[in-house]
């Protein structure tokens, strides 16, 4: 048995946690580091080969256990994300297997994001909850151009699925540069051309456009700042998807949008998380 480690910022164990999630398992044991804001992640493998292979994507360091005692893991993929009838969001690089999954998957939109330093594979509970709402607006403005802003875009995800969905011009950004460069990758390698991804801190970023739908899925604290810019944002009849917030956060969260002239039609529970969809009000339209 073979361990990786590496140690992290706190801020990040929910993008480790996300990375690690084989076969519906959560892999990674994060263990935090007491009075510091450093978690240590690590992921144990039977084989060395699968450590080194996680080392050289991430860094970190791999040592051996000598204990022969552990479950088998395997060094599996993890499973495709598979949203309405409509989307198929795999970690797999192989054209040869990507089109194997489209003929396997008729109808469905392949779309691949292998797993990297960018939050965003579809399989955590803030990302999954907006491809099933950004799903449901397409459908529902089917035949109708559309534009979607992205804000907190992390591996380009909801970009790429907004354009295979239909959107007619997308615009997103992170202020993570890492994440962007990820994203701009998997832009290409979906052959995503629409989709425009740049590195900005919503924080500073100045709204120069209204947008039909903005997806927000950035963290409670981002997005209670930034309320107002994403209510300047919207169109009259737009949509707008504020995920990535905390239950305990909610409550606040949802009221500062609420005075920012938000009504909230639609609020999911998934886990620890909330994802809330809302439109403008007649006080804020
Ligand atoms: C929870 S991830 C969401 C990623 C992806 N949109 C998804 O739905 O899976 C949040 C992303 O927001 C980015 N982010 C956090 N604060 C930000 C800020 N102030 N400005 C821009 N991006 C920010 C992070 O770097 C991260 O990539």
């Amino acid at each position: 048995m073979f361990v990786w480690s590496k140690l992290s910022t706190e801020k990040w164990a929910d993008a480790w946690e996300e990375r690690f999630i084989v076969g519906g398992e959560q892999r990674a044991v994060i263990t935090r580091i007491p009075k510091r804001t450093m978690i240590r992640v690590e992921v144990y493998c039977q084989k060395r080969k699968e450590a080194e292979t996680i080392k050289k994507q991430f860094g970190g360091s791999v040592r051996e256990l000598k204990s022969q005692n552990w479950a088998a893991l395997s060094a599996e993929l993890p499973p495709p994300v598979k949203v309405r009838d409509c989307l198929l969001i795999c970690a797999e690089r192989d054209k040869k297997k990507l089109a194997e999954l489209a003929l396997e998957n008729p109808g469905r939109h392949i779309i691949s994001i292998p797993a990297d330093m960018a939050f965003g594979t579809g399989h955590h509970a803030t990302t999954a909850t907006v491809l099933r709402m950004l799903v449901d607006f397409a459908e529902q403005h089917e035949g109708q151009p559309w534009t979607m802003l992205d804000l907190g875009t992390g591996s380009g995800l909801l970009a790429i699925a907004a354009e295979k969905l239909g959107a007619q011009e997308i615009w997103g950004c992170d202020f993570d540069a890492l994440a962007i460069k990820v994203a701009k990758e998997n832009l290409k390698r979906n052959k995503t051309k629409l989709a425009v991804l740049e590195e900005a801190d919503v924080l500073k970023w100045k709204p120069k456009q209204r947008w039909d739908c903005i997806a927000a899925n950035i963290f409670a604290d981002v997005l209670e700042a930034i309320i107002p810019k994403i209510v300047r944002s919207l169109k009259k009849d737009g949509v707008v998807f504020l995920s990535g917030i905390l239950n305990t956060q909610a409550d606040a969260c949802l009221q500062a949008g609420e005075k920012a002239g938000l009504v909230f039609d639609t609020i999911l529970k998934k886990g620890k998380w909330v994802t809330a969809k809302g439109r403008l009000g007649t006080k804020a339209s």
